[in-house]
């Protein structure tokens, strides 16, 4: 097999595994570009094993140093301290924090209410959502295959949030036109745009420099949200000219196409085909999104014949004159 079908298929597998788990110093990385937000909130983890999930320990630890009001997590079938239980019992658990009691700044096991569920947890029992109704904000790494349902859950129910998927997610035709309509956007992400998570369920196709015992390396994850950051509002700058020799138009839209994000040309007026990785650097004071992936005939945008990998079409609000 060529290595770039290879690769394909990994992305592809990637995209819907669901048992890994987050690091503490990934979420800490993320959560430091946020703080502001969270004062006098109600955080829901509604994917999350409370006694093992690194959110849970992220917020209860900095629950006092966030001003936060309370910390809601319900854990999904599992009922074992074992993080890596097969989810086999049918009741789950949800955990209550309102903060440190004694005075020592950390979460006791007295200060935390332990609770049963009726149900096993999933996040979109009728009690589930009770929980998330009461939320202000939810934080987690959700599983992969349920993406699509898990945002429009979160959008129906008009909640904030900042929750871990894979790239693909933006071709989802639900998650992009919520993107084009500006009402998600990509976090600050992980380093060089791939995750080591705490594994035990599949084998790792890492290479060996990039292999962690015990953890999964899957590329293309990033954070989703709909949180105000600062990145969402700096301008990408751009050196390069528009030439029509560098810059081919595409067979079936009136674009040229652009490879690489970094040589946008800051002249062009007109649309533009961006690779994906364009919304890592979107600004929507800067730029706006017309389309995803597709001509005038509904095709898969070509320049002659050929198809590039997936383009988002884009315009520059404001081209350099
Ligand atoms: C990618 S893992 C991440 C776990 C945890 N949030 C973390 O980051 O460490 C996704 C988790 O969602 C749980 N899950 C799967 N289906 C679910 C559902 N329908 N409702 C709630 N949780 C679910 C899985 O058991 C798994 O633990």
């Amino acid at each position: 097999m060529k290595k770039s079908s290879n690769k394909n298929l990994h992305k592809a597998r990637d995209s819907k595994k669901d048992e890994f788990y987050t690091q503490l110093c990934d979420i800490e990385l993320e959560l430091k570009n946020y703080k502001n937000h969270f004062k006098d909130k109600v955080v829901y983890c509604n994917c999350d094993d409370p006694r093992v999930s690194n959110f849970f320990h992220y917020f209860s630890h900095n629950f006092e140093k966030l001003k936060l009001k309370k910390l809601i997590a319900t854990c999904y079938k599992n009922q074992d301290i074992d993080l890596f239980s097969k989810n086999d019992s049918e009741q789950a658990i949800y955990l209550e924090y309102e903060g440190d009691k004694n005075g020592n700044n950390l979460p006791d096991k007295n200060e935390i209410g332990v609770k049963s569920l009726k149900g096993d947890g999933d996040f979109r029992s009728a009690e589930c959502i009770e929980l998330l109704k009461q939320a202000d904000i939810v934080v987690t790494n959700p599983p992969f295959s349920l993406f699509r349902e898990y945002v429009s859950q979160l959008v129906l129910y008009d909640k904030k949030f900042l929750i871990v998927g894979h790239q693909n997610a933006i071709t989802y035709k639900e998650i992009f036109k919520l993107i084009k309509d500006n009402k998600i956007w990509l976090g600050y992400g992980f380093k060089g745009g791939a995750a080591h998570f705490i594994n035990k369920h599949y084998e790792d196709y890492a290479t060996a420099e990039d292999h962690k015992e015990g953890m999964i390396r899957v590329s293309g994850v990033t954070w989703f949200t709909n949180l105000e950051i600062k990145k969402r509002h700096e301008d990408l700058i751009l050196y390069k000219n528009y030439s029509s020799k560098e810059y081919p138009k595409y067979d079936n839209y009136d674009a040229i196409n652009v490879d690489k994000t970094k040589d946008i040309p800051a002249d062009y007026a007109g649309a533009m085909g961006v690779p994906i990785t364009f919304l890592d650097k979107y600004n929507p004071a800067q730029f706006e999104i017309i389309k995803f992936r597709k001509g005038d005939d509904e095709k898969d945008l070509s320049i002659n014949g050929k198809c590039p990998y997936f383009r988002i079409l884009i315009k520059n609000k404001k081209p350099q004159k």
